[in-house]
């Protein structure tokens, strides 16, 4: 069995790649975690042919570790929480240590790089997408003609970010859900996250196309006018899109005061003057997406390599049975939420 190491196993993009690798019985899995205990890592731990190593993506000799004896690795790194400078830095240097320790097959997960996209418009700037679009060039412009080979694949924001996030409706008390935000009619290029492990499955398993391949995926690239719409076909409840300006939107959903870009990461972590504000980030990230500037994806390439594939979002909501209402879907807010509550029981216990 061919070994994958998987940076980012324990998220919710690496989870089906872990999951879609170790069912497909021709690849092991070696999972890259900050936490080998933690209940998402002991969860993958069952599965067939995966093991865990413990150590973090922002340390050269953890990767080292990490890469050593691999055949091909999968490599989706935490903008969030290393903060835009770290995750192109680490990002450029993960790839140079994989083709160091012999890896065969690289594939980095990444997402539109908005910048480029917008013609170096710098209202389109924001940490992490372009991070990662600056480690996609610098990796394709390596080429494929050495030991390592390199594939991309690029995702939008995730479908199942309709249950966790910025995407999720309000819930009135007429029963009405209404998505208050800034997009336009902007088609998103929403990916059902779950299909991200075939994706990943297909890039692993047909090196000679996929190699030097940047895989733009979708499930249904849809404007939020029509996800309103479509929750209604599906449920029976009213959808309402209401366009609002960003100054509400970034009002309503600041995390706290002047929150750094990478608040996730903790009030220690690096930040300079090149990191950006909360505020910046997500002010950028609403206009790239809800303007549409981003690619279109290439439809008939993905119902060949993924014919079973999620093909619409009404598809989408009735086979996760979609109310609207907010399930846990990233670990890093996982996290988040299970750290304050810990803090709230310890505060409420020493008072
Ligand atoms: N949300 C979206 O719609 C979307 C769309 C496209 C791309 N992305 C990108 O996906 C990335 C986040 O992945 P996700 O969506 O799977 O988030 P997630 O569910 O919050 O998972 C974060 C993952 O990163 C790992 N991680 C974080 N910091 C780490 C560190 N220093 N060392 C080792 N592992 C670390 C975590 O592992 P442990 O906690 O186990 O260490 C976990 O596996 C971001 O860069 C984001 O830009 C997100």
């Amino acid at each position: 069995m061919k070994e994958i190491l998987v940076i980012g196993g324990t998220g919710a993009q690496g989870l089906p790649v872990v999951k879609a690798l170790s069912s497909s019985t021709r690849f092991a899995v070696r999972v890259l975690t900050r936490d080998v205990n933690s209940s998402r890592a002991q969860q993958i731990a069952k599965l067939p042919n995966v093991t865990l190593v413990e150590g973090t993506q922002d340390n050269q000799k953890d990767l080292h570790t990490a890469f050593h004896g691999v055949y091909g690795a999968w490599v989706n790194t935490d903008g969030f929480t290393l903060g835009e400078k770290n995750e192109l830095f680490y990002g450029c240097r993960a790839y140079e240590i994989a083709r160091h320790e012999g890896v065969q097959h690289y594939v980095y997960a990444s997402t539109d790089f908005a910048l480029k996209d917008a013609n170096w418009n710098e209202r389109y700037h924001w940490g992490h997408n372009d991070a990662k679009g600056r480690v996609v060039d610098y990796i394709l412009a390596q080429g494929q003609t050495g030991a390592m080979k390199s594939s991309i694949l690029t995702t939008g924001p995730y479908m199942d970010m309709l249950m966790d996030g910025h995407f999720v409706p309000k819930e009135q008390l007429d029963g009405t859900f209404i998505w208050a935000n800034p997009a336009k009619s902007g088609k998103l290029p929403l990916i059902c996250l779950d299909d991200v492990g075939p994706y990943a499955l297909w890039l692993f398993d047909n090196l000679s196309e996929s190699a030097g391949m940047d895989l733009m995926v979708t499930t249904d690239e849809i404007c939020f006018a029509d996800i309103a719409a479509v929750f209604t076909k599906v449920t029976g409840k009213k959808g309402v899109h209401q366009y609002i300006p960003i100054e509400d939107w970034l009002n309503a959903a600041e995390p706290y005061p002047n929150a750094p870009a990478n608040f996730v990461a903790g009030p220690n972590a690096h930040r300079d003057e090149a990191s950006m504000t909360w505020r910046e980030n997500f002010t950028a990230w609403w206009r790239y997406w809800g303007e549409g500037v981003c690619h279109k994806r290439d439809i008939q390439l993905l119902d060949r390599i993924h014919p079973t594939r999620v093909k619409s979002l009404e598809d989408w909501m009735r086979k996760y049975q979609y109310d609207g209402r907010q399930r846990n879907v990233l670990k890093g807010v996982e996290d988040l939420k299970k750290k304050a509550q810990l803090m709230m029981g310890q505060s409420a216990g020493s008072s």
